[in-house]
């Protein structure tokens, strides 16, 4: 499906019929990161999952320039709005999850619930800010390949990369085929956001923390516990065998988390 936001076109998909979960999909990928969930979550009809390709992602219009993390998040909040979605739990993976951050600072009365996701609420250290930079002109000269090249090393787990080559190979095609535009665009806006750190202590709905016990980006024992630690009454779960893509190397395991998170929240 389509929609009109911002002037752009934002695809998405859409499955179930229970509480509204926006997923937004981490750098360079798109709403295909979800699929466990879209199948998983929306069969059993605990939630109306809603996945999109964010700008510069997938199958939505890739405009030139940087995209900041607010930009995504307006993106978004007018993508509810075309969805007629009051409130919606907010799930963001990485770089999803500093959008789903940013969207909390401007939108909080859309939000019913928040799930982070293998990310972190601090912003660039200088030296990760330049490494940005870097790929932002390689990625001018080569296209998409060596952001894509650079990432898929140390987005899974070691079980994952040894025991299943079908999921590195969809992970490696789905880092192909995002379009030079978007990657730079989500490089120049990552490398601009601000510390969110001081945000956390302010999130009021329920938080659900999710990390693979592998991820070596955002690692779960200082990132994770970070944001369990500063978000007041957020649950930790911490997903053996998984990396920084969590929801996608061990669904069954994230996807009970989520299910058990979205009936607690139900009930409030
Ligand atoms: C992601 O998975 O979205 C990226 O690791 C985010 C980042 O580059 O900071």
């Amino acid at each position: 499906m389509e929609a009109l936001v911002n002037g752009i076109h934002l695809h998405h998909v859409q499955a179930g019929n229970g509480i509204p979960l926006l997923l937004i999909h981490g750098y360079p990928l798109d709403h295909a990161l979800w699929q466990p969930q879209v199948n998983g979550l929306a069969d059993t009809n605990v939630a109306r999952v809603i996945a999109p390709d964010l700008r510069g992602f997938g199958q939505s219009d890739a405009p030139e320039g940087a995209y900041t993390m607010e930009t995504y998040a307006d993106d978004l909040f007018a993508l509810l709005d075309v969805l007629q979605v009051e409130r919606a739990v907010v799930c963001g993976l990485s770089m999803g999850g500093y959008i789903a951050l940013a969207f909390w600072q401007k939108y909080a009365n859309r939000v019913r619930g928040l799930i982070l996701v293998d990310t972190r609420a601090g912003a660039d250290a200088p030296a990760t800010r330049q490494a940005r930079l870097d790929m932002v002109e390689q990625v001018k000269q080569h296209g998409s390949a060596p952001a894509a090249d650079a990432m898929l090393p140390r987005v899974l787990s070691q079980s994952t990369r040894q025991s299943r080559p079908d999921l590195v190979e969809s992970v490696h095609a789905m880092m192909l085929r995002q379009p030079p535009t978007g990657i730079i665009g989500a490089q120049l806006g990552m490398a601009e956001r601000p510390d969110s750190t001081p945000t956390l202590p302010t999130i009021t709905v329920p938080a659900l923390v999710v990390f693979g016990a592998e991820d070596v980006i955002t690692p779960a024992e200082t990132e994770g516990r970070g944001l369990a630690n500063a978000i007041p009454g957020a649950k930790l779960v911490i997903i053996p065998n998984a990396g920084h893509l969590s929801n996608l190397e061990q669904p069954e395991v994230f996807n009970t988390a989520v299910r058990k998170f979205l009936s607690a929240n139900e009930r409030q």
